[in-house]
Formats: C-alpha cells, sequence, structure tokens
C-alpha cells in the first residue's frame, strides 16, 4: 500500500473527526468522546493457565556450541544438571509461531544511560528494557494483557506457586528448587529475603520506588526453608499485593554479590554500596534470560545468553532462543528511527512527532518493520505539587504556588485554560490524539464516561476562576498577581519541570507555558534529563511537573498504590513533610480513602463502583490536569517470530517484558549476523567479559 493510502486508511481506522467541536460554555460535562479506534492488531484472549507451567521434562537441550564448547570440556555441567528440578515451560499452543530455533540478536535502541547495575539500590541502568530483561521478579504481570479479565492475577515466575491460609492473612510462596544466578550460584530465599532486608533500610531506595508499603502495612514476610516464603497480612485475602511482586517492586539481586557489602555489616558506606556495580563491571549476575558481557560508554551494552537460565520451551530447549541483546545508547527518537530503517530492531512508538514519519516507511512493501498501534492508553498530566507543609523545603514563592495549587478554583483556572485539541495537533495531526480530562484513560477497563468530569477549555470562565482563588493583576503592570498575604502579593512565576529526554514531554510543557501566558501566569520550563528529572520529583524540588501516566491509571491493578497519596511517599506529586505526615485536601483524604477500600475488595463490582468514584473525584476536584491522550505503536523488525499481535506498548508492564522476550525467536533463513561476541557466555562476575 502506498504510504498516502496507508495514512489514510490509519486515520479510518481511527475515526475522522479531527474538527474540534465549539466549546461548551458552562462547565463542567463529560468528555466529547475519543474518535473511534480500531487501529490495533487482535488480541486472542486465554485463560492464565494457557501460557506457562513448572515441570520436569524427559530431556532438555541446549545450543549445539554451548555442549561443545563448555559442556564436554567441563566448564559447565550439563544442562539438565543447570536447570531447577521443575522448569518454567511455556506452552507451544501459547506461542504465536511455535517453538523456535536458536540464534541472532535483538538490536535495542535506548534514549537512556546506565548508571550501574545496583538496581535494588537504586541505579538505573538506562531504560529501555535493559533492566525488565536482567531482573526477574516473585511474579510477573506483563503477558496478562492477554488474558481473560475474569482471570486477572499476575503469572508466577520466581514464585511457582502460592496458596492463602483459610483466614486469608497468610500466603505461602513456594519458590523454583534448584535454580541458578547466571554465574551458577544458586538462587534461594536468601535473595528474596536480602531484598526484603533493603526495604527496611530508609537508606536505600531500589529502583522504581518499592517501600515497605508497596505490600501493606505491617505485613511481614519469612522464609520457612531455602525456597518457602510466608507473607502475613493485617487485611484478609489482599489479592492486590501479588501485582506488586511483580516488576518492578519485588525483583530480588543476587545476595551472594550484594550482601557481603550491606553498608551496615560491611562497613562500607551507602554511596560505597550503590556504586560497587558501574557499568564497566561485567557478568553483573542475573536471573534474567540474558547478562551482560559488553559496555562502551555512549555506544553500546551487550548481553550474552544465561547459561543458566530456569525457562525452556515444551521441546526440552533451554530459553533464550536469542543469543544475544544490544542497546544501542541513542535517544528515544532515534530508537524509532532506527526500527523503521532496520538498523535497530524494536521501538515503543510513543512519541507522536515521529507517527507520521514512521507509517510512512512502515506502508513501504521493502519496510523492514513491522508497526502495529495497541489502544489509546499513553497520556500526559499536569500535576501541582500540593504538599504545604515543606516537601522539598519550598521558598516562600514556592509555599505560595503550593497554597494557591491547593484552592480547587485556581486549578479550575488552570484546566478551563487550556485547549486540549490544539495541544494535542501541536502533537500530530490527525485522529491520533484525544482530548484527556485527567484521571483514568478512556481506553482502558475501568474507566466510566459518565463519572468523568470534564472543564472544557473556556478562557473567560478560567478568568473567573482565577479571580476566585484572589489571583488578579493587582499592579496593572501585566502578568498576575499572588493574593494579599501570600509571597508578598509578588507577580506570580511558575516552575514548570519537564523531561528533557523525550520531545512530546517539551512540547507539551510549550503548550502549558502558552496557555498560562493567557490567563498572565509566568512559567518557566525547566527541562532536564530523565534522571535529574526523577531526582527533582523525588526531592519535591518543583512547582508543577508535564508527567506521562504512569501503570496505576492504565491498568489500574498495577501499582496501584500510586493512584492516590495513600502513603507518605507513594504519590509523585504530594508527599509526606518533614515531620513525615500528608497534609491532604479533603478531596485527596476521599481519593486515598477510595483506594485503599480498592485494594482490600476482591468483589469485582465493588471494585467498578469504587473505580468510578475514584474518577469522579479526581476529575471534578481537578486533582490533577489532563493533557492528552493517544495510542502507541509497537514496531519490530519483521524477521522476529513469537511476537503476539495486539501487544500494547505499555499496559501492565512495557512491551519489551509483554512480548516475552526469551521466547521470541528468529526463523533459520531470516537470522542475521549481528552477534558481536559469537559462541561465547558470560564469564566471572567482574571479570573482563564474555568467555569462549
Ligand atoms: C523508557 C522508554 C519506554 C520503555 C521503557 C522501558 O521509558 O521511553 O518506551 O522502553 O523505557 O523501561
Amino acid at each position: 500500500m502506498k504510504p498516502s493510502r496507508m495514512l489514510f486508511r490509519a486515520a479510518l481506522l481511527m475515526g475522522v473527526s479531527t474538527l474540534s467541536a465549539p466549546s461548551v460554555a458552562a462547565p463542567p460535562t463529560t468528555p466529547p468522546d475519543p474518535p473511534a479506534f480500531s487501529g490495533q492488531g487482535k488480541i486472542t484472549f486465554v485463560d492464565r493457565g494457557a501460557i506457562e507451567e513448572y515441570k520436569a521434562l524427559p530431556a532438555y537441550s541446549e545450543p549445539d556450541w554451548v555442549t561443545e564448547q563448555f559442556v564436554k570440556s567441563g566448564r559447565l555441567p550439563p544442562v539438565k544438571d543447570r536447570l531447577p528440578k521443575e522448569p518454567l515451560v511455556y506452552k507451544t499452543a501459547n506461542m504465536p509461531d511455535g517453538v523456535g530455533v536458536y540464534g541472532d540478536t535483538m538490536r535495542h535502541v535506548i534514549g537512556g544511560r546506565p548508571e550501574g547495575w545496583n538496581y535494588t539500590a537504586g541505579q538505573s541502568q538506562g531504560w529501555g528494557g535493559v533492566d525488565i530483561g536482567l531482573w526477574e521478579c516473585l511474579t510477573r504481570t506483563a503477558p496478562l494483557f492477554q488474558v481473560k479479565a475474569e482471570d486477572l492475577e499476575p503469572l508466577p515466575n520466581l514464585a511457582k506457586a502460592w496458596e492463602w491460609s483459610a483466614d486469608g492473612h497468610t500466603l505461602t510462596m513456594h519458590l523454583i528448587e534448584g535454580a541458578k544466578w547466571s554465574d551458577g550460584e544458586p538462587f534461594t530465599s536468601d535473595d528474596p529475603m536480602y531484598f526484603w532486608q533493603i526495604l527496611h533500610d530508609a537508606n536505600i531506595s531500589p529502583l522504581n520506588g518499592a517501600t515497605l508499603a508497596t505490600f501493606g502495612e505491617g505485613t511481614t514476610l519469612e522464609a520457612k526453608d531455602a525456597y518457602t516464603l510466608v507473607w502475613t497480612f493485617k487485611d484478609a485475602f489482599p489479592k492486590q499485593y501479588l501485582f506488586n511482586m511483580a516488576y518492578g517492586t519485588f525483583c530480588p539481586g543476587p545476595a551472594h554479590i550484594l550482601k557481603p557489602l550491606y553498608p551496615k555489616t560491611s562497613g562500607k558506606t551507602y554511596e560505597e554500596y550503590k556504586n560497587a556495580f558501574p557499568p564497566t563491571y561485567l557478568n553483573f549476575p542475573t536471573m534474567g534470560a540474558w547478562a551482560p558481557v559488553g559496555y562502551r560508554e555512549n555506544d553500546i551494552i551487550v548481553l550474552r545468553r544465561n547459561p543458566y537460565y530456569w525457562k525452556v520451551d515444551e521441546a526440552g530447549h533451554q530459553l533464550p532462543y536469542l543469543n544475544e541483546l544490544h542497546y544501542k545508547l541513542s535517544t528515544w527518537a532515534d530508537r524509532d528511527v532506527q526500527a523503521v530503517a532496520g538498523s535497530g530492531d524494536f521501538s515503543n512508538l510513543e512519541q507522536p512527532e515521529s507517527f507520521v514519519e514512521s507509517l510512512k516507511r512502515a506502508a513501504q512493501s521493502d519496510a523492514p518493520a513491522r508497526l502495529e498501534f495497541g489502544p489509546r492508553i499513553i497520556a500526559y498530566s499536569l500535576l501541582f505539587n500540593l504538599s504545604a507543609n515543606g516537601w522539598g523545603e519550598p521558598d516562600e514563592r514556592a509555599q505560595a504556588l503550593r497554597q494557591l495549587a491547593r484552592d480547587e478554583h485556581f486549578r479550575k483556572a488552570v484546566t478551563m485554560a487550556i485547549d486540549r485539541q490544539k495541544l494535542g495537533e501541536s502533537l500530530v495531526k490527525g485522529p491520533f490524539t484525544t482530548v484527556y480530562p485527567g484521571g483514568l484513560l478512556s481506553g482502558t477497563s475501568f474507566y466510566d464516561k459518565a463519572s468523568t468530569v470534564y472543564y472544557p477549555y473556556d478562557l473567560s470562565e478560567a478568568k473567573q476562576e482565577l479571580a476566585k482563588a484572589g489571583v488578579v493583576d493587582a499592579d496593572g503592570k501585566g502578568g498576575v498577581n499572588f493574593p494579599k498575604g501570600l509571597a508578598n502579593g509578588d507577580k506570580i512565576a511558575v516552575t514548570l519541570l519537564t523531561n528533557a529526554d523525550y520531545q512530546t514531554d517539551k512540547t507539551l510543557a510549550e503548550g502549558v507555558q502558552t496557555a498560562m501566558q493567557a490567563l498572565g501566569i509566568r512559567v518557566i520550563i525547566n527541562a532536564v534529563d530523565g534522571k535529574q528529572r526523577d531526582a527533582t520529583n523525588y526531592g519535591g524540588k518543583f512547582d508543577w511537573m508535564v508527567l506521562r501516566d504512569g501503570s496505576d491509571l492504565m491498568s489500574v491493578v498495577q501499582n496501584t498504590e500510586q493512584l492516590a497519596a495513600v502513603g507518605p511517599r507513594t504519590s509523585y506529586f504530594h508527599r509526606a513533610g518533614k515531620d513525615g505526615t500528608l497534609d491532604l485536601l479533603p478531596f485527596e483524604k476521599d481519593l486515598a480513602d477510595t483506594v485503599v477500600k480498592f485494594t482490600q475488595t476482591n468483589d469485582p463490582n465493588d471494585r467498578v463502583a469504587l473505580m468510578k468514584q475514584y474518577q469522579k473525584i479526581y476529575t471534578s476536584n481537578v486533582q490533577g490536569v489532563g493533557l492528552t491522550q493517544y495510542p502507541g505503536a509497537l514496531i519490530i523488525n519483521k524477521r522476529f517470530a513469537n511476537i503476539p499481535h495486539g501487544t500494547p506498548i505499555n499496559l501492565y508492564n512495557w512491551a519489551e517484558d509483554s512480548i516475552i522476550r526469551e521466547r521470541v525467536y528468529v526463523p533459520q533463513d531470516k537470522q542475521g549476523k549481528y552477534e558481536l561476541y559469537a559462541n561465547t557466555l558470560p564469564g566471572k562476575p567482574g571479570g573482563d567479559g564474555p568467555v569462549k
């Protein structure tokens, strides 16, 4: 199909109404329906048990070169002795293309940079799927996008089974038995117990924000033996926490490597502990399918197959099928460019600025990659720092701004000053973006339009709301002043935190800046790289920020505690002040109570009703200002097999996990010569690199 026709067809599939409706004068209302969108690949829904099981098979195999070079020379035990008693077995019937063959490489491109391998001490590996592939977690949620709604519970992973006590307060988990880290050391309950230990240490914060509260106040964890964990919970049957035992909140590190360096017993400082494994430290032990064997600054990270990986296919082939993974260190926009051009293999097409070019190239018959849109579940919000009791130690101006944002008239003024139709079109023209009032996303299962309150664009209403908040141009010099008694009644200036790594974040921040000009509010954009953005955010050092919504607002069941400030550190924009208390507004308290009730019930009807309530409270009070929402597309080179149709780029987790990379393969006749370290395996931890 010609590019222009393809674009037209994509537009048709997604519904064509791109003209904005005239704005209605009397707020609030319900949001307009998003343009119909059926452009996404079709998902085949299955029962939870259809994907995998744990069992011993009569025989196992591995790539020939591993047997020849490593087993025959006695450097590695035979594959059957490297696998657990009962490996995780992927069922053939659930594999889109069936049992695969060994070989080839997946060439990722990423915009982040690795800080080091110590994920459990808060170091990022550069995102883009690096950490997702290295760290295996007790349970797994990414593949749930293909599981029937009535069967929605996390998949087993390092925990192969679990059972609840009759009263629902005790959960007994059985770990895989006899599995090993990529350096051959046993994986046992010591590993999760060490992770639990560091969660108790306020000086260590794992990446992705796990804290003890992630598993409920008063929850305990004990190891009964090397392969049994026993959880106790205050509430009965809090099945919710099974979702938090998945990526990225319960993925234990290698205790045999980390524990000897634990600051309280090793004499090392916390800084030394965190930085003990820089990117140049190769062969860091992992439970993932590949381990890091090569690194060149601003160039590439290379991973090779983990010879102790504990997952197999039904024919007994030890996984993964792919021998190598690359992460070329570039930019996120370049990831799209390289994936469509064929010099990279994978991208989550998530920046609308690249949609048109990518669609055009993908539509050509010789296009190396396939591109498939998912549901409209990428969204951005403008969030106000709402802590008035000292989070991040604000100066007088910043404190005044927070107090202002706690006034609902002020928040309504901001939301009504934003023309979301125009803002969306500033990213990409066409039917992709849609009006997003904030809160739950319209493409997701808990969304209810009737419970969504939308304040349409209306500048004169916005100005009236602003005046009700006491904000006017008090001295006639242009701009607007703080109300009397706040920050000397000075002119209002806001810093807006945004992530400089993504064009989309910057474009949206500029859109907000322009919209606020019309209200007389001066906005100064603070665009910093992702790492700095996170530090500024978590440190509470911001007034407002533009943020891509997290998986809480998409799936609701994943990272549920982030839906409201249910704990001192769960919210991105409202955390406890110095004294450890949260000064929630009454509606925020309601919101938090609703979320807690949601986590405490397993009744599907109650859960639906509670999320309607959540949405009403969130949107009517403008907890966050929704900006825009749109679909993302998965771009993947056509040579790969076993990629499930309709894989969303981010639902329970990112697509890097949802496609189940360990069972992705390249048919023999399509294999490329991309392996940089052919016929090698990870060597000794901290050693020079891979061994032949
Ligand atoms: C970054 C990218 C996403 C995804 C994640 C995975 O955030 O922007 O598309 O690859 O990393 O962690």
